[in-house]
């Protein structure tokens, strides 16, 4: 019998988070959560034996609280996002996203776990590869990404908690292994058929479109499943509708 996993979740309380919770907690998986209110879990997942809830503002944790809620962890998935709302884009945590990465991931490597624990990040296709591999973005659409980082907060943040993953943590981190997932724009409805590429396949003035229920599939067997991990860890995929067509 291979032992049971535990997953630390943030951001279980949107739209893609939730559908984590569900599809883990389905799949057997021993989930903690850390949300600002339970109220907004998803439907099904309360009361749960396999699913322990802390309320609290994940950024404002002590950093031995964190590192009690990371002990024992095989993965970490991050959902988290800013709202969708004048406040949510501009205002504080600016950095909600680098912020809440890089703390776990220092959390994890505090502990000094005796095996690497899977950090899987929620992100988009608006964020680059580092070191330039992204070669499908043309010089017109990395010029407007820069401004959009300039102007847009999430964006920036986006790209900020990618780029620590990838040059901070790195590909042979001993405690952290990583994975970012680039989705495209993010549409209701179950998990359709995907495609997972390396790089980018659509260009951002024609964007393709991911399941969000797809995202979360994708997320859930990065946790649960060996060779996808093997496959897929320290990258950032891009995961799209395989309805989607390139442009
Ligand atoms: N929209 C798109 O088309 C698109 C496309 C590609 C990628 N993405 C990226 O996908 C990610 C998630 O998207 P989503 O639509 O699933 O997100 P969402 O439904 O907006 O959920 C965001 C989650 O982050 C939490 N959160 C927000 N501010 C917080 C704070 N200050 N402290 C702690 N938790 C906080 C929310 O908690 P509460 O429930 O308590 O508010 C919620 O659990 C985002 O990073 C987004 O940039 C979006």
């Amino acid at each position: 019998m291979p032992r049971q996993q535990t997953v630390l979740v943030v951001g279980g309380t949107g739209r893609t988070g939730g559908r984590v919770l569900q599809q883990l907690l389905n799949r057997g998986v021993t989930v903690r959560a850390i949300v600002r209110t339970r109220e907004k879990l998803p439907p099904g997942v309360a009361g749960n034996p396999n699913l322990t809830v802390v309320e609290a503002s994940l950024l404002s944790l002590a950093d031995e609280e964190l590192q009690r809620h990371l002990r024992g962890c095989d993965a970490v998935v991050s959902c988290l996002g800013h709202s969708l709302s004048l406040r949510g884009i501009f205002g504080p945590p600016r950095d909600l996203v680098t912020r809440a990465t890089t703390r776990l991931c220092r959390g994890v490597e505090a502990l000094q776990p005796p095996s690497p624990v899977k950090f899987i990040l929620m992100s988009s296709v608006s964020v680059n590869r580092p070191g330039g591999l992204d070669t499908r973005r043309g010089a017109l659409e990395r010029a407007f990404l820069q401004i959009l980082c300039g102007v847009l907060p999430p964006a920036r943040d986006n790209q900020g908690a990618a780029d620590f993953l990838a040059e901070k943590i790195g590909p042979s981190n001993a405690f952290v292994q990583w994975s970012v997932v680039r989705p495209d724009s993010l549409l209701e409805g179950e998990v359709s058929e995907y495609a997972l590429h390396e790089g980018l396949v659509n260009s951002l003035f024609a964007p393709g479109s991911t399941n969000r229920a797809s995202v979360a599939h994708f997320m859930c067997e990065l946790v649960t499943d060996s060779r996808t991990w093997a496959r897929w860890k320290a990258r950032l995929p891009v995961i799209v509708n395989a309805a989607s067509k390139p442009t």
